[in-house]
């Protein structure tokens, strides 16, 4: 453990990665600047680089070395700065209650045409398209329906939350990790894309015009995109406008709609 780095000082450059956790419009430029983001707690830092993604470094309190041993065994080369909880807590805003965080290499996007068609794999055929989300527990929670129910990949379109958040990633239970995913952009221009790859776009819709998720489950296209749209308004016009079928789930009850993760896991579900 001869690389480990004990800091005291919090405003010690090297912590520049973990400053402000909780900031997220401050976080959201300085993670795309340095091209990173974190990971907290040993299960998902495991699970971060289990999936390959690269540590740039390591941020912990002496009491969680045992736990990450092994992970950082094998990444000799990547600092561990060992500072106190209440240091970390200036640091970060917060008290970081699973006591481990990483910095980890965010990897390049891939095209969402190569996302889709891997050379000498099975076509992706069910995809999820998040648009313009804003939470980022709904992201993360909608990854994690996603991986539990056998979508193949998830597109977000330009101004959607961050997959990689902390939240995000968090709520995901790491599944943005194993999800292949890339930001498809510009949208609702993409949707072209998807329709010349085979796809029938389903714009998942409380509007007019809609056929249920029955009969959507019922038609079982090969290949199918599921559009779900921002927790405020619902999909834009401009892509309702361009969808080849509206798609609703019916409720009861008076609701208006549901959570955009729960109408994410009912229609996973119903398309498996
Ligand atoms: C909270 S809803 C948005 C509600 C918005 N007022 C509307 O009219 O669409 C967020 C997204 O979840 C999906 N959604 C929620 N309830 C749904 C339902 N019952 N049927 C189909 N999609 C639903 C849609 O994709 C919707 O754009």
């Amino acid at each position: 453990m001869s690389r480990e780095v004990i800091i005291t000082d919090p405003a010690d450059d090297r912590l520049g990665d973990y400053v402000a956790l909780r900031e997220s419009s401050l976080r959201r430029s300085l993670e795309a600047e340095r091209g990173l983001f974190i990971a907290e707690g040993e299960k998902v830092i495991r699970r971060a680089v289990e999936s390959g993604h690269a540590p740039r470094s390591f941020l912990l309190a002496r009491r969680w070395l045992p736990g990450l041993a092994d992970v950082l065994d094998r990444h000799l080369d990547v600092p561990v700065y060992v500072v106190t909880e209440e240091l970390a807590e200036r640091v970060t805003g917060f008290h970081v209650h699973r006591g481990a965080l990483a910095s980890m290499h965010r990897a390049v996007a891939p095209a969402p045409a190569d996302l889709l068609d891997v050379p000498g794999r099975t076509p992706r055929s069910r995809i999820a398209v998040l648009e313009d989300l804003v939470d980022h527990a709904n992201v993360g929670a909608c990854f994690r329906s996603a991986a539990a129910l056998g979508v193949d990949a998830v597109l977000v379109t330009p101004n959607c939350a961050d997959p990689l958040y902390r939240r995000s990633i968090k709520v995901s239970m790491g599944s943005v990790f194993h999800v292949p995913w890339t930001r498809v952009d510009p949208w609702p221009a993409g949707a072209r894309l998807l329709r010349e790859a085979g796809y029938v776009v389903a714009g998942m819709t409380l509007g007019e015009g809609a056929i249920t998720l029955d009969e959507l489950a019922a038609r079982n296209p090969p290949r199918l995109a599921l559009v779900f749209g921002t927790e405020g308004h619902g999909l834009a016009a401009s892509t309702d406008r361009l969808v080849d079928l509206r798609v609703t789930i019916p409720m009861m009850g008076g609701v208006d709609s549901l959570n955009v993760a729960a109408a994410s896991a009912v229609a996973f579900y119903a398309t498996r």
